[in-house]
């Protein structure tokens, strides 16, 4: 086994053999390098820390995205058979069949630079530049009318973008909340329970 193989993170970076030291404690593995670590550390959270420096414009990413997301997304997002949409759905989340997608539903515009520049295109994960991640998040806020077209997306102003379904998700305060601390644990109903039908009278589980 060569030496890299040896390193508890296997990435792409080379590390030299000086560079390469033995950890004190179980003696397998290698420390990471700051390289390896920085290759690993690419989350961006919602107040915008880790955003990459960058910029890019829906107009600038309306062919890119022709070209390595639309066989999936569709053109505007609208999805391609049972690929993901992810335009559109905006009033539909009360309805019996909600369509969630980014702009629908997604509370956070760091999520899609952090998305896309993870995981997109689906099988060619990691090929795209910090600009084309920006534009092409540009341009699928800019089909769901959340920011204009010719709007520069940047690190310093991306995770202020007001995303439209923000508002609706916040912290569980069940735990304190007035309304629950006082909890029927055992008895809570007061009428006889009645068992209006049982699983093998329904004959939910198929016989084949
Ligand atoms: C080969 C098909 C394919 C291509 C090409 C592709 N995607 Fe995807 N995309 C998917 C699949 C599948 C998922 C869902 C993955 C999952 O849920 O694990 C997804 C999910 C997403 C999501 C999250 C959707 C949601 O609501 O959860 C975004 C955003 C996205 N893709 C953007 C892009 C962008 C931008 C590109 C082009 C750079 C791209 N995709 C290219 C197949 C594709």
């Amino acid at each position: 086994m060569g030496l890299t193989g040896l390193f508890a993170i296997g990435l792409a970076t080379a590390v030299s053999a000086q560079d390469y030291q033995r950890p004190s404690v179980s003696g397998i593995g290698a420390v990471a390098q700051p390289e390896q670590i920085a290759a690993w550390d690419i989350d961006v959270r919602p107040d915008g820390l880790g955003l990459p420096v960058g910029k890019g414009t829906a107009e600038e990413g309306e062919e890119l995205f022709a070209d390595r997301c639309a066989q999936c997304h569709g053109d505007f997002g609208e999805g391609v058979d049972r690929w993901p949409v992810l335009t559109g759905g905006h009033d539909s989340l009360t309805e019996d069949r909600p369509e969630k997608t980014v702009g629908s539903y997604w509370p956070y515009s760091s999520t899609l630079f952090d998305y896309i520049n993870r995981a997109m295109p689906y099988g060619d994960a990691k090929t795209l530049t910090p600009d084309e991640v920006y534009a092409l998040s540009a341009y699928i806020l800019a089909e769901n009318e959340i920011v204009e077209r010719d709007q520069e997306l940047n690190q310093d102003n991306f995770a202020q973008i007001e995303m439209p379904n923000r508002a609706n998700f916040f912290a569980d305060d069940r735990a304190v909340s007035e309304a629950y601390t006082e909890r029927c644990m055992s008895n809570c109903k007061a009428e006889a329970v009645n068992i209006v039908s049982a699983a093998p009278e329904l004959d939910v589980t198929p016989e084949e």
